[in-house]
């Protein structure tokens, strides 16, 4: 009982009632016997053969056989001084005292539903310098109701002003997209679970100004109950030396039909370094029902990373790696998840079964392996990292697709969609999305800028013009909608033209280098070199980016020539 269940079954602790007195376990003997027969408890959803994890202590058959033996003959309790020491945990915190404790505001009181409940935090991290974290320690601070957490750092505003959108502590609803996990790390919490802390040299980076973004998914209690989870977190002082590689497996256009019970979705990636696998960190919904996840090797060997045959969305874990696996350039990382979205499904949260499409709500369905991958060097891991992004982003682009199937209607949909598109270089379908959101918001300058914009990417520079125009008839003070138009017209030939325009955005920006930029071009076009040159040192005061800067020096070395 000491070794594998006290972790939880103590005062305090996320089990639901302390196992850590012989008198403790002697009166629930037989349930004891019976939940560790069904491997019920421990809690570990892997299969045993999948046994390489940190703070797997799943029994043997010859314990649990023990244990029911023990049980029939009426629970004795052999010799107390025998008794081992029951295990300390100290202080609460078990990996020692925090350098710094964050909590929300105020408790949340969670009513007496009778349905889950899920709640949303930002808290923020009264840090004033760039600080570098080994690890975390949560406390759900009422062990009863709270089931999971998941913990991202948002080093944006986003999700804080959501929180304080809702008069209550904390929001509901869902995390915004710029809630991510600190680069190349994994953060969250199950019962039981405390991720050990790294070693300083594979800390992660915390700035100033970000909030610890905080999901609880909490399972009422019958009364009203308050909740105010505690977060510890560890600091070094050195800067990390290595940054792991987040990989995400998976598929974001999930549609099951109604009754389908064998729903498969595949992914996989072929590892074009060595790294070493340190942890990994599957996700699915109600409807999954088995999990894996394989590493084939070059030389056809296999390894199974992750196998579940019985999903429970209840128990998000991260499975850690106790020793680093090697896995060699040419490995194969796969997944394959299976749904069941039958009646038959007891956690189908649907009943009758409905068409499911892939999202972020609970009721949708979600499908991700996630991979912890260490490479050996910064030049590996650069490679790797830039192939992972536009993996991951291709397959965010299916995401937004997918929502866009259920909501066609939601203009911010289409516009994120349209910057990822926009992102990976393929203006035309960021140009149909574009369109879309100008369509719904008929009234908003910005939806046209941005069709604007996509157009004059796409090379459709007569149609970016009437938008970036329609754009200025909307709201005849945009500046850098002046500054885009601007700068087609100046390709299009059309120099008076572009000249009135980045007149009217370097008057209404002239903080803006790109519209310096432009507006001494279209003067030296004209002939007017020395108010383009003018105009380029203004430019050349005002603090740029690297590649800008060269850009600007250059322009004004190539006037100097033309004056000449
Ligand atoms: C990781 C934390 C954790 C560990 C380790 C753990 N338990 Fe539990 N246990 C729980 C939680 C949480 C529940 C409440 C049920 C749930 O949420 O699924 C529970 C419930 C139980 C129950 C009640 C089951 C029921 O049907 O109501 C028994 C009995 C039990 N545990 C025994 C054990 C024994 C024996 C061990 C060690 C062999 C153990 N547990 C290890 C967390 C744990």
């Amino acid at each position: 009982m000491f070794d594998a269940c006290v972790s939880c079954h103590r005062g305090g602790g996320p089990g639901p009632f302390p196992l850590t007195t012989y008198e403790d376990v002697r009166r629930r003997a037989t349930q004891i016997a019976q939940v560790t027969r069904s491997r019920f408890m421990p809690p570990w959803k892997v299969e045993p053969g999948v046994s390489h994890f940190v703070g797997q202590r799943l029994l043997t058959d010859t314990e649990i056989a023990l244990i029911e033996t023990w049980a029939k003959r009426g629970a004795p309790e052999g010799e107390p001084a025998a008794m081992p020491p029951a295990p300390t945990f100290a202080d609460g915190w078990l990996l020692g005292t925090p350098s710094l404790v964050v909590r929300p505001d105020q408790p949340f009181v969670l009513p007496a539903l009778d349905t889950d409940a899920f709640r949303i935090f930002a808290i923020r991290i009264p840090i004033t310098r760039r600080t570098y974290v080994t690890g975390l320690e949560f406390h759900p601070g009422n062990a009863r109701v709270v089931h999971h957490a998941n913990i991202r750092i948002d080093r944006t505003d986003a999700a804080r002003k959501l929180d304080e959108a809702d008069p209550l502590p904390g929001y509901d609803g869902l995390m915004p997209r710029t809630a991510e996990y600190p680069e190349g790390h994994f953060l969250g919490w199950t019962p039981g679970q405390v991720a050990p802390l790294v070693p300083p040299e594979l800390a992660w980076t915390l700035e100033p100004g970000s909030d610890l973004i905080v999901q609880l998914h909490l399972q009422p209690s019958g009364a009203a109950e308050e909740v105010l989870p505690e977060i510890g977190l560890y600091f070094t002082d050195q800067p990390p030396q290595r940054v792991p590689t987040i990989l995400r497996l998976g598929s974001q256009g999930i549609d099951i039909p109604p009754g389908e019970s064998q729903y498969v979705i595949r992914d996989s990636y072929v590892l074009p370094v060595d790294v070493q696998l340190l942890a990994v960190q599957p996700h699915a919904h109600y409807r999954a029902r088995e999990i894996r996840g394989l590493a084939t090797l070059p030389d056809g060997s296999t390894r199974l990373v992750m196998h579940i045959r019985d999903w429970d969305f209840r128990w998000q874990h991260v499975y850690r790696e106790r020793t680093p696996v090697p896995l060699p350039k040419g490995t194969r990382l796969s997944m394959e998840y299976t749904y069941d979205n039958s009646a038959a499904n007891l956690r189908n949260p649907e009943v009758p079964p409905a068409r499911v499409f892939w999202g972020q709500r609970s009721r949708d369905e979600m499908g991700d392996l996630w991979f912890q991958l260490l490479a050996s060097n910064e030049h590996d891991r650069l490679r790797m990292q830039a192939e992972v992004n536009s993996k991951m982003t291709s397959e965010d682009i299916v995401g937004y697709e997918t929502m866009l199937k259920v909501t066609p209607d939601d203009a911010e949909l289409h516009d994120d969609v349209a910057l990822l598109y926009l992102g990976m270089g393929l203006a035309a379908n960021a140009v149909r999305h574009f369109q879309a959101s100008a369509a719904l918001r008929p009234e908003s300058a910005s939806a046209q800028f941005n069709l604007g914009t996509a157009l004059a990417a796409a090379g459709r520079l007569q149609e970016s013009i009437a938008a970036f125009q329609q754009a200025l008839s909307r709201r005849p003070d945009y500046g850098v909608a002046h500054g885009n138009l601007g700068r087609v017209l100046l390709v299009t030939g059309d120099v008076a033209g572009s000249l009135t325009h980045f007149q009217e955005a370097v008057k209404l920006e002239p903080l803006n280098p790109q519209n310096l930029l432009g507006l001494s071009e279209a003067l030296a076009l004209r002939g007017a070199i020395d108010q383009a040159i003018e105009t380029i040192e203004r430019a050349i005061k005002l603090p740029l980016p690297e590649t800008l800067a060269k850009e600007v020096l250059a322009k004004r070395a190539m006037y100097r020539k033309m004056r000449k």
